[in-house]
């Protein structure tokens, strides 16, 4: 019980040391060297916001574009750098700012006396309105803030929308962190309506004949009409020199240009078909997933051994590590130690996306593999670890010879069973950018407006990779009971 006390107020330190930690890393301000002196200047966006940022392009070649992108490439000109875009869920986008995954967030962002609290903004750029989307065939009953009452209207997570779907009258909120989602969950009658930035609802609404968007009359502060860029707090030659670029685009009316150009993206249309236009995705997707469950599963193995051992082994300190190690693993879900490592260790080691979501998910499946092997070990009855000594086979030996080829029988299809697992639990390293198979479905479901089509394939690759390999189990599983 003692030892439960002494594990906890460990933990607890720990916690408090890195929040600390978060808390005091801050330097003088040498944000605009820095940035200039990387060559890089990366942004974080939600690229499901068009006309600012969204994916348009032909087959292979979908790119990130958009008004803000614009705005982006002009500031990276202007401070003489490459822009990088990361492209993330917009209620990550805050937490990427702070722990220094990304310069700035330019993504359409409305600079909320709320945000002001965490983080810095540059000078406005552009001035937008409020919409609410609803369905054509619902335009003559839905009209107002009013008419919504006591309806339930979508929005995106984290943001402003969220706050002003409140002045609708008891009206019940739906929460997703994708706009393409809410735009499937009004056509698919789920919501009756959508909460929308204003050129954001239109562009929507332009490219769709079931769609319909009006302004809605919010009550809402003057600095919130408008979208600006976020930077970190004590980064002001950052700030600065974002100004600077603003106010060129301002006074050369390039929003306007920007815009153009945004919508020219949006009309085009190519006819080649779904299919060649997005395999790619799909493709690249479905490589990515088998490479992050492949080596999961493999450093997953090595870490389950070790875990295993230790927790069969009579130091009592060795075997309370490895025992609380698994509790604490196995009893916290794999999304918060995903974001964890990312964000959390991301303070003192800037680990890249897919780096902090494979180290996750390894670590993630050592848990469940030693138990895996434990059990296996356990399994295999104490009356041959008594016969092999008796024959005078060292504890070494008899655990080399006589027990692990037979808890092996136990051990491989239950693996087996871990991987299959991981194949599917990996997608959640997506909400961290790893472009993996849920990741690349975003991007096709944004880029090509269609809603269900990519979730079918999706699920169909799933369901193919999986099926083969319990195929492939099960063969060998067969083998192995004949032998
Ligand atoms: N202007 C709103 C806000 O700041 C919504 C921005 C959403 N942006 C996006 N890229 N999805 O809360």
């Amino acid at each position: 019980m003692k030892k439960w006390i002494q594990a906890f107020t460990a933990l607890c330190l720990m916690l408090t040391v890195l929040f600390t930690a978060t808390l005091t890393v801050h330097a003088e301000d040498d944000s605009l060297q820095r940035v200039q002196d990387s060559g890089q200047l990366v942004i974080g966006t939600s690229a499901d916001f068009p006309p600012f940022e969204f994916y348009a392009g032909e087959g292979d070649d979908q790119e990130i574009v958009g008004m803000d992108i614009l705005i982006a490439e002009k500031i990276a000109d202007d401070l003489g750098v490459e822009l990088v875009i990361q492209d993330m869920e917009f209620d990550s986008l805050l937490p990427a700012l702070e722990t220094n995954k990304i310069d700035m967030i330019v993504a359409g962002m409305t600079p909320t006396a709320e945000r002001r609290e965490s983080v810095n903004f540059s000078d406005i750029y552009f001035q937008t309105f409020q919409n609410i989307m609803v369905r054509d065939g619902d335009k003559e009953i839905y009209d107002s803030i009013e008419s919504l009452a006591g309806q339930t209207v979508g929005v995106q997570t984290g943001t402003l929308q969220e706050e002003l779907a409140q002045q609708i009258p008891d009206v019940e909120l739906m929460q997703l962190s994708n706009i393409n989602d809410l735009i499937l969950a009004l056509e698919t009658n789920r919501i009756e309506a959508i909460v929308m930035q204003g050129p954001n609802a239109v562009a929507h609404a332009e490219n769709s004949d079931t769609l319909y968007t009006f302004e809605g009359e919010f009550e809402l502060d003057e600095q919130d009409q408008g979208s600006a860029i976020a930077i970190r707090y004590g980064e002001d030659a950052l700030v600065a020199a974002v100004n600077e670029s603003l106010a060129e685009i301002a006074e050369q009316n390039l929003t306007e240009e920007y815009l153009a150009t945004a919508g020219e993206y949006m009309a085009q249309d190519s006819d080649e078909g779904f299919a060649s236009k997005y395999w790619s995705y799909f493709l690249d997707g479905t490589l990515m997933t088998l490479f992050i469950s492949l080596i999961g599963v493999l450093v997953g193995l090595v870490l389950g051994f070790i875990l295993s051992l230790m927790r069969l082994t009579k130091n009592v300190i060795v075997r309370f590590i490895g025992s609380a190690y698994v509790e604490f693993v196995r009893g916290t879900p794999l999304l918060i130690q995903v974001m964890f490592i990312y964000f959390g260790v991301g303070i003192f080691f800037n680990l890249p996306a897919l780096t902090a979501g494979i180290i996750a998910v390894s670590l993630n499946s050592g848990a469940y593999i030693c138990e895996i092997i434990r059990g296996g070990l356990n399994s295999v009855d104490s009356g041959q670890t008594e016969a092999a000594r008796s024959l005078g086979m060292s504890k070494r030996q008899s655990m080399r010879y006589v027990i692990f080829p037979q808890a092996l029988k136990n051990i491989w299809p239950a693996l087996g069973n871990e991987f299959i697992t991981i194949i599917k639990e990996s997608s959640i390293v997506s909400v961290i950018g790893v472009g993996e198979l849920i990741f690349q479905t975003r991007i096709v479901r944004s880029a090509s407006f269609e809603g269900i089509l990519p979730l079918i394939i999706t699920m169909l690759i799933y369901f193919i990779i999986t099926f083969t390999l319990t195929k492939l189990l099960n063969y060998y599983e067969g083998r192995m009971n004949h032998d």
